[in-house]
């Protein structure tokens, strides 16, 4: 993908600056308390040095999927609150329910003002890409800035629409991402090592497509390697496997013994009796899973091979947890797999959602090299795909 010109490259000064961030942020249930403020923090760098070079900034975002209506529980007060605190600078949101429209509001800030539109979903037209709709988010500003990263893979009107009608750059974290992530992908140090979790194979099979010609190994565990486990014609017990999560996990082996890299499954697991946090738990051999028991998490042995495996790669990809890892009793594959990521001296790269949640979880998202903030924007990355959010802005 050809580099994107970025904020560094414009001049800004006195300037109104529509930004697309994502602060799509998780809440702690019931609440307007802000659980994980890192996709905040990953903007402060953008925000900072359209600030210092005098812009009027006018930040943008969706927050969860209130499907074209106002939704009281996802307004971005909260959002602006902890960007208020982070930048020691008040935030104000802007929205034009306030008598006063956001575009008035917009001419009266000052160079350096950071302002933050209301949630862009309580507008069906976000989503639906309405052109009307992104011709007057265009209007409040002169120039755009796509540093919402986690939000690329949407073809929506601030990510995409917008950029018809305004000169748009990459912010400095979309800049991040891309470097970062397309480094991995084009020129990995080998060995290149990807370890995929999560639920289903599914979810994973472009990532491993778009990767198998220039991987050395898939290293496979979650809810998804029970599927691997089948394919190998292992009992599974109550694991929920269906036929297409067993014939994607069949072609994937057949894939390796073509394309000449190795697929590890787990050689043991730890299983529980029923899907609950409090569920009995036992290690077993991954030809032993017994009749009604379900794979939980990759077992000791297995996650002792797998961080042999990571601590000497030149280059890791990790994306998906290797257990229930937000259950005790199932989150030690997890820990483990993280723990060698983050004694790995080569590259390590962690797909966001689940995979970033678990490394900040262990205290451990620091010794990594890049976390990415974008979930389902970094699995397309990752599969190869254009993403609308990055492809509309201008190349260097
Ligand atoms: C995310 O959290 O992955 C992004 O903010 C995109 O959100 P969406 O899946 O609701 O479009």
């Amino acid at each position: 993908m050809a580099r994107k010109k970025t904020v560094r490259d414009i001049d800004v000064a006195g300037k109104a600056v529509l930004v697309r961030v994502d602060y799509n942020v998780p809440f702690h249930p019931g609440t307007t308390d802000i659980s994980d403020d890192s996709r905040i923090r990953a903007s402060l760098d953008t925000v900072r040095l359209l600030s210092s070079h005098g812009a009027r900034i006018v930040l943008c975002t969706h927050i969860g999927r209130p499907r074209g209506r106002v939704v009281e529980s996802l307004r971005v007060a909260p959002v602006a609150n902890r960007l208020t605190e982070l930048l020691g600078q008040l935030v104000q949101t802007l929205s034009d329910d306030d008598g006063v429209t956001a575009s008035e509001q917009i001419s009266l800030m000052h160079p350096g003002d950071v302002a933050l539109l209301e949630n862009l979903r309580f507008h069906p037209e976000e989503e639906s890409n309405d052109a009307a709709f992104a011709m007057k988010l265009a209007s409040l500003a002169n120039i755009y800035v796509g540093d919402a990263f986690g939000t690329a893979h949407r073809a929506h009107a601030s990510t995409e629409g917008v950029t018809r009608y305004l000169p748009s750059v990459a912010g400095l974290l979309m800049d991040k991402e891309l470097e970062m992530l397309g480094q991995a992908l084009q020129e990995p140090a080998h060995p290149f090592v990807v370890v995929l979790g999560g639920a289903k194979v599914a979810d994973k099979i472009g990532v491993i497509e778009n990767l198998a010609d220039r991987v050395d190994a898939f290293l496979i565990g979650g809810g998804m390697a029970a599927a691997f486990l089948k394919a190998q014609s292992h009992e599974i017990g109550a694991s929920p496997v269906d036929d297409d999560e067993l014939g994607h996990a069949r072609n994937v082996q057949a894939l390796a013994a073509d394309g000449g890299f190795d697929v590890i499954a787990p050689t043991d697991v730890i299983v529980g009796d029923r899907f609950d946090s409090e569920a009995e738990s036992s290690v077993v051999a991954a030809s032993g899973v017994p009749a009604g028991w379900l794979v939980m998490d990759i077992g000791p042995d297995t996650a002792a091979r797998f961080g042999e495996r990571i601590r000497e790669a030149g280059t890791v990809v990790w994306n998906g947890p290797m257990g229930v890892a937000e259950w005790d009793a199932f989150a030690n594959g997890t820990k483990i797999v993280g723990q060698a990521l983050a004694d790995c001296a080569g590259t390590t790269i962690l797909g966001g959602g689940s995979t970033a949640e678990a490394a900040y979880n262990l205290g451990l998202a620091d010794r990594m090299t890049h976390v990415s903030t974008g979930g389902g924007a970094s699995l397309e990355f990752l599969e190869g795909k254009d993403l609308p959010g990055v492809s509309a802005l201008l190349d260097a």
